[in-house]
């Protein structure tokens, strides 16, 4: 038989692994009533890595990382490992060091507010009813990654903390481009953010970002914001905005403040992409947008639709499968519809359930949508 769908399965630690359990069950799933097979791999990452093997990612997981169509990310961190006198013995280099070695340049941010927890926000009703935005985060550039960076003795005694922002034409054109490609196939309006008004490397943004525009997307309208302006104006006005896209401190930032205006982080899901290769295809990694809530880990609680749309994210953009991704989107909507909620999106009247009971609701909703 030829080589199937390959995907590495990436759990991590607190909550990571028990929300990825109930994409294995979709997998098992689709094999079984849609014959779509998946030859799935397991790995270590972050906190999980660390204990093993005194690294959150080991060269080993990274080959597979490389060799496979796309990676499925639970979580990565928690409190035991949280001691920082060896950044590179952090959970999170895991992640930024996959992130970094893949070449995942364009981090897909969706901010969606499902009709059923409209009152999940702590924004009025009529700001966030139908939201959807999507922020397009580069992920492998500026100040995570500029050199020089790091921490240094100076001869008065006092110590020196460098970092540094730092972005080409290259790294702004192919990250633009991701976005006004995006914003072709929803409402056609792209918002670029910087600080053009401060840093040189935001004055550079604006300007490879118009003149691709020009080029090659005039057809889309982009209008430009300096990022602080942008974060107030999600706060006010969300609705304004179709796609956004920013650097990688203000994309880490503004995308979490989209996701908290959704009421609902336990449902954003996220999709990390490189360059297309000859044949279209990208190297992947999709992962929720919450992290490892090591309170709650273990105890069956967790909310798995971040996940499971993140696999959907995962049906799309790596696996042309787009039928199956929307029967996927649908399931968790109908579920959601049907008064089902996990602990963090409990309100009045609903029912509430555990990771795996919302799992099998969502199971249930595919065998009637696929029938
Ligand atoms: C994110 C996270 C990461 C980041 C951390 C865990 C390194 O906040 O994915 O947004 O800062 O990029
Ligand atoms: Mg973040």
């Amino acid at each position: 038989m030829p080589a199937n769908k390959k995907l590495l399965f990436l759990p991590g630690d607190g909550i990571g692994p028990e929300v990825m359990r109930q994409v294995r069950r979709v997998i098992d799933w689709m094999d079984r009533k849609r014959k779509v097979t998946f030859d799935v791999t397991e790995g270590l990452v972050g906190g999980a890595a660390i204990d093993a093997h005194g690294t959150p990612l080991t060269d080993a997981t990274l080959a597979d990382a490389l060799a496979v169509d796309a990676v499925m990310l639970g979580a990565v961190g928690g409190p035991k490992w949280d001691n920082p006198t060896d950044y590179m013995k952090r959970p999170e280099a895991g992640l930024l060091r996959l992130r970094k070695e893949l070449g995942l340049f364009a981090n897909l941010r969706p901010a969606t507010v499902f009709d059923a927890l409209v009152d999940a926000s702590t924004l009025k009703p009529e700001i966030i009813k139908g939201l959807d935005i999507m922020i397009v985060r580069e992920l492998t550039g500026g100040v995570y990654f500029g050199e020089p960076r790091g921490i240094e003795e100076l001869p008065n005694g006092e110590r020196r903390g460098v970092n540094t922002q730092v972005y080409t034409t290259s790294e702004i054109r192919r990250v633009a481009s991701v976005a006004f490609e995006l914003a072709r196939k929803r409402s056609n309006k792209v918002h670029s953010m910087e600080k053009a008004n401060v840093m040189e490397s935001g004055l550079l943004w604006r300007q490879e970002v118009t003149k691709l525009h020009q080029e090659q997307y005039s057809d889309v309208t982009l209008e430009h914001m300096y990022a602080d302006n942008g974060a107030m104006q999600l706060l006010k006005n969300p609705k304004q905005f179709d796609v956004i896209v920013t650097d990688n401190l203000f994309g880490d930032i503004l995308s979490d403040e989209a996701a908290m205006m959704t009421g609902s982080l336990g449902m954003l899901p996220s999709a990390s992409l490189g360059a297309a290769d000859a044949n279209g295809n990208r190297k992947a990694l999709y992962e929720p947008v919450h992290g490892s809530a090591p309170d709650i880990a273990g105890k069956d609680l967790a909310n798995p639709c971040a996940t499971l749309l993140s696999f959907a994210m995962a049906l799309r953009y790596s696996f042309n499968l787009d039928d199956d991704a929307k029967m996927l989107e649908k399931a968790v909507q109908n579920v959601l519809g049907g008064g089902m909620r996990t602990a963090d999106i409990m309100a009045p009247g609903m029912a509430r359930c555990s990771t795996t009971v919302m799992g099998d609701s969502i199971l249930r909703e595919l065998d009637k949508l696929s029938s």
